[in-house]
């Protein structure tokens, strides 16, 4: 697999930093649990030969699927070579030969032959693909997919509805600050704007059999979720600040006291939220 990230990075947080790898151990955990397992939808997994992650961050996916089915091989590319490191050393230490992961950048035509995949995976790249980077992006999958193979996108709907006034306040910069700077396909910059949008792209490639599943997870206080989606919080919105104060829609000292509110009022004893999500399936004809 070349070791090759040619091109502009435009993920909106530091991909190569520790906080963001932690962040993202967890989010896997609380994902994947929350869709009740990493082959959600797929029909007969153990057809599965060749499988692929794109911006697989630390792995959590991979490793999964490759637990699951011993018999396929699994691998995950993502930008970051912390990741990547991570998620190889994951692989060795749980035993998982099956395993493997390499540097890549998804932005860009992707370094694999023509239909080599039995699965292509894919989940949370609102953050990193631009918009119209989205068409190329299909297309490639469906270029490494073998005829009858899947298509597997997981896109957020939101980033969390909750009680909290200031917590609602940076989901709304943040629909924003990205539909400003080229992310996501909402029309105003109120939405995210992705999970509309897909199974229309997925049907311009001419996948068939399309399905959908919706998921949620509650964050609210005193429930299970909570403490989870609190630390990815802590550490997420910190990470983003920079892409928030770089879109020139709040200064960095108003971001700070949004930031400490939102902490506190997701201690309040009458918090409440939930985050929702989407999966799309596809098969390529
Ligand atoms: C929001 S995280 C999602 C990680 C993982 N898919 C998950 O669901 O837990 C986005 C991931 O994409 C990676 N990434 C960002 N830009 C990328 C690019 N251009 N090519 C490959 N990976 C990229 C980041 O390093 C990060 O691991």
């Amino acid at each position: 697999m070349a070791d090759e990230t040619a091109g502009e990075n435009t993920y909106i947080v530091d991909a190569e930093s520790p906080a963001e790898t932690a962040r993202l151990i967890n989010l896997d955990r609380i994902i994947t649990q929350t869709m009740g397992g990493a082959l959600v939808g797929i029909d007969s997994p153990n057809k599965l030969h060749n499988i692929l992650d794109l911006g697989c961050g630390p792995g959590g996916w991979v490793l999964d699927v490759a637990f699951a089915l011993p018999d396929a091989e699994v691998e995950g590319v993502d930008i970051s070579r912390v990741m990547v490191d991570y998620a190889n050393a994951r692989a060795l230490t749980q035993s998982l030969p099956n395993a493997s992961f390499g540097k890549m950048n998804i932005a860009q035509p992707l370094d694999f032959p023509d239909a080599s995949f039995d699965l292509v995976n894919a989940r949370f790249l609102t953050g990193v693909l631009l918009r119209d980077r989205w068409p190329g992006f299909i297309a490639e999958c469906t270029r490494i997919l073998r005829p009858g193979g899947i298509i597997r996108l997981t896109e957020l709907i939101d980033s969390g509805v909750s009680t909290s006034p200031a917590f609602e306040r940076l989901q709304h910069l943040i629909y924003q600050a990205l539909w400003q700077n080229g992310y996501g396909f909402s029309i105003d910059g109120r939405t995210l704007g992705m999970t509309h949008a897909l199974p229309r792209m997925l049907r311009a490639s001419g996948y068939q059999h399309l399905r959908h599943m919706g998921f949620g997870l509650e964050f609210s206080v005193n429930t299970p979720g909570w403490i989870d989606f609190y630390r990815n919080a802590e550490i997420g919105y910190r990470l983003g600040q920079a892409f928030y104060v770089n879109a020139g829609i709040i200064t960095s000292e108003e971001f700070e006291q949004l930031y400490q509110q939102m902490l506190i009022e997701m201690h309040s004893d009458d918090f409440f939220g939930m985050w929702h999500y989407m999966m799309f399936i596809g098969t390529r004809p």
